[in-house]
């Protein structure tokens, strides 16, 4: 939006103060012609004030550092001149319609000065938080919770069963319950590739298969994107409305807590349908960080109605996604992990949706406990009570 917004104002944008300091770029020229143009065309909003006015204008030694014949040459389409002028405070008039444009008289935002850090305005300031923290503590975050994980899988090995198997069959996820997993599922690897490339892959993608291909891969994954967030949010509501029942806190989680789950010792503490280890995905995880993630996604696709979408929401909007993905890829990474290589027979129950007795006695024996005591029914969907589970 950032981008589309700026490109559009440059189109829309005729300078006040006429004559460039050194005379106009190329692309100056363009631009102000392409505005000459414009706002012949459409009436456009003149104002006193559209930009803003940099307190240091005149003394920031970067300015004009280049002639235009110098920067035309090295760094064709660069119009700096233009811009230093718009930092500077010149006035001009912007073409673009108030109505869809809120922001169209001011190309630069306000100028700020965080404590301890230098004069900028709060684009800048938001790149800055972006590149430096949210990018590279991300990514590292990632990372170190990846090589966790591959470490804990070399020292432990996939959780197996003790007991042999008896061939009874409990139903775990009804056919309902798979197709609301597996749609948030497939919606969020799509997702969570998607903006890994987007975020990070200039670091690992770009040098390996160059910039001509790198920019269609992010332009076809940013689409890709796109899409899949309403796919995700939807389907995110259903798994949350599905399964919160089994997820609600009991006491001997409690139990489950302070001994890990007994994950490092050979026998697990007894939990219900759901471990406490797996509450804490699904209220941190699904629940909290996921309508973050799903909120901050609609404003950054511009889905939520009545808000104003100004540069100050795009940029918060930003950043909440930004760090609430990778917390949220980081705690699915783990469930990932336990549902794959990490547990025996936990995708084939997600996969069929049975698991056999010998499963839930040694991993929820609780659950099979009541399951045993008729509290709950062993078949809970029409097809698995008509008796096909049988031949699972
Ligand atoms: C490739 C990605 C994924 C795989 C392989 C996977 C695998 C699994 C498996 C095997 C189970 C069954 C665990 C058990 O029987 O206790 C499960 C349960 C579950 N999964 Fe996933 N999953 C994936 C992604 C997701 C995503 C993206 C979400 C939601 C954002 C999600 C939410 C859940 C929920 C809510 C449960 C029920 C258990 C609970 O409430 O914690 N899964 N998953």
């Amino acid at each position: 939006m950032l981008r589309t917004l700026t490109a559009s104002a440059l189109l829309a944008l005729s300078l006040n103060g006429g004559a460039l300091a050194q005379g106009p770029s190329p692309a100056a020229a363009v631009a102000a012609s392409a505005a000459a143009t414009a706002s012949q065309a459409a009436p456009g909003v003149q104002s006193a004030n559209i930009f803003e006015i940099r307190p240091d204008a005149g003394t920031n030694p970067n300015y004009a550092k280049q002639t235009n014949g110098e920067r035309a040459r090295v760094q064709p389409g660069n119009n700096a001149p233009m811009w230093h002028q718009v930092g500077a405070g010149v006035t001009g008039t912007s073409s673009l319609p108030a109505s869809q444009a809120p922001e169209a008289g001011n190309l630069i935002q306000p100028f700020v000065q965080y404590p301890g850090s230098r004069l900028t305005n709060a684009g800048e300031a938001w790149r800055q938080a972006r590149n430096r923290w949210i990018v590279p503590y991300g990514g590292a975050l990632l990372l170190i919770v990846a090589g966790a994980i591959a470490l804990f899988y070399w020292r432990k090995g996939m959780i197996m069963l003790h007991g042999a198997e008896t061939g009874r069959k409990i139903e775990r996820f009804t056919p309902f319950e798979r197709a609301a997993h597996w749609a948030n599922a497939t919606a969020f690897v799509a997702l969570a590739l998607s903006g890994i490339v987007m975020a990070f892959g200039k670091f690992f993608l770009l040098p390996i298969i160059g910039s001509a291909l790198f920019g269609w891969l992010t332009y076809a994954l940013k689409n890709v994107h796109n899409f899949a967030g309403p796919l995700f949010a939807v389907s995110l509501v259903i798994v949350l409305l599905t399964f919160v029942k089994d997820n609600l806190p009991c006491k001997e989680d409690l139990s489950w807590m302070l001994k890990g789950g007994g994950m490092l010792s050979a026998q697990e503490v007894p939990s219900h349908r759901f471990n406490a280890g797996e509450k804490v995905v699904f209220w941190g995880g699904v629940f909290f960080l996921g309508l973050m993630v799903v909120a901050s996604g609609l404003v950054l696709d511009k889905l939520l109605p009545g808000l104003v979408y100004e540069r100050g929401t795009m940029q918060i909007a930003n950043m909440v996604h930004g760090v609430a993905t990778v917390l949220m890829m980081v705690l699915f990474m783990g469930h990932i992990y336990m549902g794959t290589v990490g547990m025996q027979g936990a995708l084939d129950a997600m996969k069929t949706g049975y698991v056999d007795e010998t499963w839930a006695k040694e991993h929820h024996a609780l659950w099979h406990d009541d399951i045993q005591a008729g509290r709950i029914p062993a078949q809970r969907s029409a097809q698995a009570a008509a008796g096909r589970a049988v031949q699972v």
